[in-house]
């Protein structure tokens, strides 16, 4: 079992397979990064897969791929099937924009992926445009069709920005609901990267928007999810994802890998430590190490707002969310 300096275990790995994507959200990477990681510094699945291996065997029993847009990675299948042969009944999830699902899907869920998380922030094309910079809706409804055709389990976040896409919060909510998905709606998260007009809502006036059309009454939390579940009269669960609160850092479970080989503790980079040189070198019992001494450092709460004025430095593309 891996237990933290703050006595939290940890059992759940975050993996960023690539920073690099095909979308210039205008809350995550509006414009191409001065420079992307150049691809010969990204560990190869190969090694990735060996420090996954070590943390499954000291208790990981849940591992997400995020990116950037880890389909970006040719031949994400391939790593979804060593870790998924290593420990079949891992909770094996992705996040993904969808984009290229649809030519995926079906191999993914072969592979033993078992969940995928799409971001769908708006059902009209237009507008669809505005946030990603590029025509991608029709592309990423085709993928969430294929992905559940392929009995991948689907959640739908949404990221509701004021005069945006505000008026679509229950709308998606009613897209999500017709095919059987759980909607989260996540809290826009000021960051340096992001296009500087942007104002995002507050947990608060989500759910008055969701009130206009339906009643419901409060969940909770769920394990060590960092949504708070809400239920609507007629029994469609969905969840609001407020990271500026800190309460959800009291039950925090995870960690976070780069592609480079980063091992990330918490949402900022402080406090992380390189893996690289270990798993290049095929010391694994060091790589092991370097885990624990990072989990020893796994700060109490996230640093939102303390040195940073409500403003993170941190790009979402970089630790994948
Ligand atoms: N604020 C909130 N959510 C964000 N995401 C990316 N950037 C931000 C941000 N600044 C979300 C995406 C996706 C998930 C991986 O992270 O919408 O659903
Ligand atoms: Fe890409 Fe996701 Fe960031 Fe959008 S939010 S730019 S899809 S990584």
């Amino acid at each position: 079992m891996l237990i933290d300096g703050h006595g939290r275990t940890v059992n759940y790995l975050r993996i960023s397979v690539t920073e690099r994507c095909n979308f210039r959200c205008q809350y995550c990477m509006p414009e191409k990064p001065f420079s992307w990681v150049p691809n010969e510094n990204l560990l190869s699945f190969e090694e990735l897969f060996s420090f996954v291996k070590v943390a499954i065997d000291e208790g990981i029993d849940k591992v997400r791929i995020t990116g950037g847009e880890p389909l970006l990675r040719e031949d994400l299948d391939s790593f979804v099937a060593m870790i998924h042969n290593h420990k079949p009944d891992i909770d094996l999830a992705l996040t993904t924009n969808g984009y290229l699902l649809a030519e995926c899907a079906e191999r993914l869920k072969n592979a033993g992926l078992k969940r995928i998380n799409v971001s769908i922030d708006t059902l009209k094309p237009h507008i669809a445009y505005r946030i990603a910079q590029k025509d991608v809706l029709h592309k990423v409804l085709e993928g969430v069709d294929a992905a559940q055709e392929a009995g991948l389990k689907v959640k739908v976040n949404m990221v509701p920005l004021k005069h945006i896409n505000e008026d679509e919060i229950v709308d998606v909510m009613d897209y999500a609901k017709a095919r059987g998905m759980t909607i989260r709606y996540i809290e826009y998260m000021e960051n340096v990267h992001a296009h500087g007009e942007l104002k995002g809502l507050t947990g608060k006036e989500i759910l008055d928007h969701i009130r206009k059309r339906y009643r419901f009454k409060k969940l909770g939390r769920e394990g060590s999810s960092p949504a708070f579940y809400y239920m609507t009269d007629e029994g469609y669960k969905f969840g609001i994802i407020d990271p500026h609160k800190h309460d959800f850092c009291e039950s925090c479970n995870r960690i976070r890998l780069t592609a480079e080989g980063h091992l990330i503790p918490c949402l900022y980079f402080d406090e992380a430590m390189s893996i690289r040189e270990a798993v290049k070198a095929g010391k694994i019992d060091e790589a092991s190490e370097i885990l624990r001494e990072v989990l020893r450092n796994k700060p109490e709460k996230n640093r939102w707002g303390e040195d940073q004025g409500e403003e993170s430095n941190r790009a979402f593309y970089q630790t994948g969310g």
